[in-house]
């Protein structure tokens, strides 16, 4: 069943108001919408622009998984958002990025966050937060960023409403979430590889206190990114920001 969805004209982060829910003993799984944040936040401590056309959406809910499993629900993220994204754009233009960036025409158009904690009950809530880039793109990203109205199918004019939006996304996640509760990680991860592109390139990481350069070699069975330097180690990359076929 796909959560009830809250819109609110304007919240600070929906990952903030998330987490005060979950903090409240919210225990029903609903998606908080906004149109706008004024404190949207970003993976690594940055922030996300976040003004009105855009869709800012999270979903909190509750699992009884283990952290590290529970953290999956990253890559079931971020194929919902290529399934929102492809309903709009041009075809053949969406594709994920390691680990859950979602990209138009190999450029970034989605984020995810994703926020955990322990509920008053026990279990783990998690917040997926998502960004999406419907109407506009950030300026002054370290990579270039881009929308879906850049890259609509030609019988489109417009990116879809907030709402429209909100509701294609809950629904592409309800699908993606069924999936891996019923049958585990294993068909996630084959769809998330079967959308990236990278894996088997040049690449460079970019963790907290060094950089590591390579070839990517695929990915680990629980997603993590395989890495060989130039020395033929192996590195297991579960987190940072990684560059593809570029130089850092
Ligand atoms: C990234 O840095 O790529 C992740 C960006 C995640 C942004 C979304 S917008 C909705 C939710 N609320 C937030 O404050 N952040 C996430």
């Amino acid at each position: 069943m796909t959560p009830p969805i809250d819109l609110l004209d304007e919240i600070d982060s929906t990952n903030a108001e998330a987490r005060r829910r979950a903090e409240a003993g919210e225990t029903v799984a609903r998606w908080i919408v906004a149109r706008r944040q004024s404190a949207g936040r970003g993976r690594r401590g940055r922030a996300w622009n976040s003004d009105t056309g855009n869709l800012f959406a999270t979903l909190l809910t509750l699992t009884h998984k283990a952290p590290a499993e529970a953290a999956q629900v990253t890559f079931v993220a971020a194929l919902a958002v290529a399934d929102l994204l492809d309903a709009f754009a041009v075809p053949g233009s969406v594709s994920i990025k390691w680990p859950n960036d979602v990209m138009l025409a190999g450029e970034k158009a989605a984020g995810i966050l994703i926020e955990s904690g322990t509920h008053a009950s026990g279990a783990l809530w998690l917040a997926v937060g998502i960004g999406v880039n419907l109407a506009h793109a950030p300026e002054g990203t370290e990579r270039p960023a881009t929308c879906l109205a850049s890259h609509l199918r030609s019988d489109i004019a417009y990116p879809p409403s907030i709402d429209a939006a909100a509701r294609v996304l809950a629904e592409a996640f309800a699908l993606w979430q069924a999936r891996w509760e019923s049958l585990g990680f294993q068909p996630i991860l084959d769809a998330w590889i079967a959308r990236t592109s990278g894996l088997d390139g040049p690449c460079v990481a970019r963790l907290g206190h060094e950089t590591v350069e390579g070839t990517a070699d695929g990915v680990a069975p629980d997603g993590a990114l395989r890495l060989r330097t130039a020395d033929g180690q192996l590195r297991l990359i579960s987190a940072g920001d990684v560059f593809f076929g570029v130089a850092a």
